[in-house]
């Protein structure tokens, strides 16, 4: 039995925050918080008057605060001869800002608040070009924010909580509220990836990740196709079924589809497929090390995937989608696939598995090639794939793979318009040496660190369509807490995905 009742009661609490918007600053009382940007090049102050101002202009002059990205300043009561607490967070030179900046400010105002147990937050919409796209980071990152991931932490009754954030904008439109309401949906999506990646392995066995993609598909009207382990093996999805077996956990295919309101069977369909490894044990080729328990997030590409649809079908946009997300725990037992084995993938093409451990272009494989079945026209794979994306990127950028320079340039374009950049590496067959087999098609490892191998190897089953291949294994999750949220899993894809779409309905 999985309990999952502590994740209830945390998401219920935290999703009630509600968003306004205001034309002025009232004189705070006790138990609000103001949140002010600060630019390095300029003192930029709108909204502040008398003693608070004079407050913040004394710290910056004593150089006490910068205004550095991602720092922030707290000034108390006492110091502004005021009720409630101010933040100054720092957005950098004002040139280098943009959505993203605002975003992680917001975010660490709203996290900084929420533990001085402050109900509410006021926010200074700083004065920037794009200003309702501002408002709708600003709402976005409030929401973010105040994400948090101690499922299973016994928490005490806290007196207060952070109730509400205005946005202090000098205009108050329509177009605010549609900005601020889309900004509240993406996040919300977000945050629905990152508690699923955050879950750790034995409370999200492929079952429950399918059952939870359901549970999210009914609220959202969207339809669910998932294949149960028996229709893996019958259809001959070798990939997954070949990764599942040695678990007591079968695998799934989950398949969640979008269909936008007035759609014809006839129009375009994209693919969304994520890796879904509920976690990666690395099979018989087990992995060794203290980090091994990072790998319950190795299904993070998948989450992220379904999460997109959550996003998109809230927002109602225009384009039809399907999600596909090969589910699987890879664990050793005598079941177990073994390193020489060859399996024939739902494609036709064989692969030998040389290593284990290098699981995930093997489920890939399937779900790619069921993304052609049904008909999609264009493929996004997101997939915790590889160690070594993170040697070469960090966790700053995704590595961005793809057959089609136009499908990329979307993608590319999309994901840096989302705050979450990703890097463009080749694909090409001067790479194919690694996964040249003696007795099959393909081997799955060629003895080296291998983002480019792992991609090279899904453009064959990604054919002539165009696709592109996100490595979120740097990207979707933090080592370390940030002032802008816990250290976990951070739902890396959603928002590139959504920008993607939107940009094109
Ligand atoms: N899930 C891992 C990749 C990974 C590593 C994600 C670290 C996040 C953090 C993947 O299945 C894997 O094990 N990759 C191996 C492949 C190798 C053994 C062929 C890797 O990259 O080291
Ligand atoms: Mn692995
Ligand atoms: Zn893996």
């Amino acid at each position: 039995m999985i309990d999952t009742s502590l994740y209830y009661l945390l998401m219920a609490n935290r999703n009630n925050l509600k968003f306004e918007l205001k034309a002025e600053l009232p004189r705070l009382t006790v138990g609000e918080t103001v949140a002010l940007c600060v630019f390095e090049n300029e003192a930029q102050l709108s909204g502040a008057t008398g003693d608070v101002l004079e407050a913040i202009e004394r710290v910056l002059r004593d150089g006490e605060f910068k205004g550095e990205a991602e720092s922030s300043f707290v000034l108390h009561d006492a110091e502004l001869k005021a009720a409630g607490n101010l933040i100054l967070l720092g957005c950098g030179e004002s040139k280098d800002s943009n959505p993203s900046t605002f975003s992680k400010a917001a975010a660490t105002a709203v996290r900084s608040a929420h533990s001085a147990k402050a109900k509410h937050l006021y926010f200074v919409l700083p004065r920037v070009a794009n200003e309702e796209r501002t408002a709708r980071a600003i709402v976005e990152g409030a929401t973010l924010g105040l994400y948090e991931n101690g499922f299973y932490q016994r928490r005490e009754e806290t007196a207060a909580q952070l109730e509400k954030v205005t946005l202090i904008v000098s205009g108050g439109s329509d177009s605010f509220r549609s900005a601020t309401e889309r900004g509240r949906i993406v996040a919300e999506s977000v945050n629905w990836t990152r508690a699923l990646a955050d879950e750790p392995g034995a409370s999200l066995p492929p079952r429950e990740f399918a059952r939870r993609a359901a549970e999210m598909a009914a609220e959202f009207g969207l339809k669910v196709e998932t294949l149960s382990a028996a229709e893996i093996e019958k259809r001959g999805m070798g990939g997954l079924w070949g990764v599942g077996k040695g678990s007591d956990e079968p695998p799934a295919l989950i398949v969640i589809r979008y269909e936008p309101e007035g759609a014809s069977i006839d129009d375009e369909l994209w693919a969304f497929v994520g890796k879904g490894i509920t976690f990666d044990t690395g099979g018989i080729s087990i992995k060794h090390g203290l980090d091994m328990y990072e790998m319950k997030t190795d299904m993070a590409g998948g989450a992220a995937a379904l999460g997109a649809l959550r996003a998109i079908a809230g927002l109602k946009l225009n384009r039809r989608l399907v999600a596909i997300v090969p589910a699987a725990e890879n664990m050793p037992s005598g079941k177990a696939i073994k390193p020489g084995d060859v399996i024939r993938t739902l494609a036709g093409y064989t692969i030998e598995v040389v290593d284990t451990d290098a699981e995930g272009r093997l489920v890939l494989s399937d779900g790619i090639a069921y993304a052609k079945q049904l008909g999609a026209s264009r493929i996004v794979d997101l997939a915790t794939l590889t160690g070594s994306i993170i040697v070469a990127l960090g966790d700053h950028r995704a590595g961005l793979f793809s057959n089609n320079d136009e499908w990329a340039k979307r993608v590319e374009e999309a994901a840096l318009r989302a705050g979450e950049p990703a890097w463009r590496m080749p694909v090409s067959d001067d790479y194919k040496k690694p996964i040249e087999s003696a007795i099959a098609d393909f081997k799955n490892y060629g003895g080296r660190p291998d983002a480019t191998a792992a991609a090279l190897l899904l453009s064959k089953f990604a054919g002539d369509t165009p696709w592109v291949h996100l490595d979120i294994a740097g990207t979707s999750w933090l080592d370390e807490a940030q002032p802008f949220a816990p250290k976990g899993s951070t739902g890396a894809g959603v928002r590139t995905l959504v920008e993607l779409v939107s940009a094109s309905s």
